[in-house]
């Protein structure tokens, strides 16, 4: 069987790039095997676990079962693309600073679906939390620490704590 290949155009972290990759590839399977981005993580690959999980034009998706097309003309962006080692975002600060990852394969999709949370909602409680993390699966933490986490940076963003 032959394969049909594509050169798709993606916005991704703010920077423009392109990748020939086959047709019926997801967003997932072009970050990581199309443009080398493997912090979005495939674990499922079919919509279960969140681990996948970027954000389109700022609303988080499930990049295993988004089609690579639906991305082009719009902006995406990964764990990779929320701070950078030297530059953290408060959330990947907070998560550090609470052990809110063990072994971190749900992380890039839970700091993905938490910044978005808190760019639409400053403030949120626990209840927003949890709910805003509801689809992503996290087999090692129990949650406390992460919501811990996402409401400490919340502060911090906020200009209420120390990252
Ligand atoms: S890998 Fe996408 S939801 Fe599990
Ligand atoms: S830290 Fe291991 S799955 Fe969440």
């Amino acid at each position: 069987m032959s394969v049909h290949f594509d050169v798709v155009r993606l916005r991704v972290n703010g920077d423009e790039r392109a990748a020939g990759v086959p047709s019926h590839y997801t967003l997932l399977e072009t970050l990581r095997y199309g443009l080398g981005l493997t912090g979005s993580k495939q674990g499922c690959d079919k919509g279960d676990c969140g681990a996948c999980t970027v954000l389109l034009d700022g609303e988080p998706v499930l990049s295993c079962i988004t089609p690579v097309h639906e991305a082009e003309g719009r902006e995406v962006t990964t764990v990779e693309g929320l701070g950078r080692p030297d530059t953290p975002h408060p959330l990947q600060s907070a998560f550090d600073r609470f052990g809110a990852g063990q072994c971190g394969f749900c992380t890039p999709g839970i700091l993905c679906s938490s910044a978005a949370l808190l760019a639409r909602d400053p403030d949120p409680g626990l209840d927003q939390v949890r709910d805003a993390l509801s689809g992503n699966l996290c087999r090692c933490t129990g949650y406390t620490k992460i919501y811990d986490a996402v409401l400490h940076a919340a502060r911090v963003q906020r200009g209420g704590g120390e990252s």
